[in-house]
């Protein structure tokens, strides 16, 4: 689904230049569900708003499906973004003036999808995600976990091929944080596309491929199966 070869990100600013990314290649197949890891820094926002065409590669390779991405236009990348790929902020990113329904309606109309079916989509979405009830409610009325769900259901509602999470627990508990994962988990298992950012090991357990970052170059790749094995390993050897 996504091909990534040699993928370099200079930040210029007066009199520093940032490396952000450095020749960094990675395949993403339809269905895998990858988690990026790495320190602060190290290029995982970077890498995710370029997959979600948001920012733009200095130089490299990106193909979406069939498509180039590089060099395309604004219009051309915004296309692609709103047609294919949803997006998941640490800070939800709700619109505070927009009740709930509003929110997740936003896509639907950028999308220039008429108000009968926006209603039925994101009527649907709301029971999925179960956050129906707070339909209403503006997003300060809201818990974080609500927040989130919501900002899930956004991200959904417009049935997109790849769903682009950054941190997506980063801002709640470990109740709400597990209910968003679950989430995931369930989206995964029903053919969803997902990269996920995260800073912990135990949400990245929810992927089937872990990515490690360092100094804006991909250093690792583990698949789950061979976490699995590492874990059975070190099961048996406890037994020992
Ligand atoms: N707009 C920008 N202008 C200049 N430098 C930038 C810009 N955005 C990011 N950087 C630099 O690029 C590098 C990678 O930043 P990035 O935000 O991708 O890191 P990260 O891995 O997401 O870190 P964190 O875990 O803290 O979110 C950092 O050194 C950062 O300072
Ligand atoms: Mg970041």
């Amino acid at each position: 689904m996504i091909t990534i070869t040699n993928l370099s990100k200079v930040y210029k600013t007066e009199d520093v230049q940032t490396n952000a990314l450095n020749e960094v290649s990675l395949n993403i197949k339809k269905g895998d569900f990858v988690a990026i890891m790495g320190p602060s820094g190290c290029g995982k926002s970077t890498f995710l708003n370029i997959l979600g065409l948001l920012d733009s590669a200095t130089s490299g390779s990106y193909k979406f499906e069939e498509t180039e991405t590089i060099g395309l236009n604004e219009r051309k990348k915004s296309d692609i973004r709103k047609k294919n790929i949803g997006f998941i902020f640490q800070n939800f990113n709700l619109i505070d003036e927009l009740t709930v329904f509003e929110n997740i309606e936003l896509p639907l109309i950028y999308n220039g999808i008429a108000s009968s079916e926006r209603k039925q989509r994101v009527e649907e979405i709301m029971e999925k995600i179960n956050i129906a009830h707070r339909a209403k409610h503006y997003p300060q009325q809201l818990s974080g976990g609500q927040q989130q769900r919501a900002a899930v259901a956004r991200a959904l509602v417009t049935r997109p091929k790849l769903i682009l999470a950054d941190e997506p627990t980063g801002n709640l508990d470990s109740t709400n944080g597990n209910e968003v994962m679950n989430l995931l988990a369930e989206l995964h298992r029903e053919g969803s596309t997902i990269v996920m950012v995260t800073h912990s090991s135990y949400d990245a357990g929810y992927a089937s491929k872990i990515v490690t970052m360092k100094d804006g170059e991909i250093f690792s790749e583990t698949h789950s199966e061979q976490r699995k094995d590492i874990f059975e390993k070190a099961d048996s050897k406890n037994f020992e």
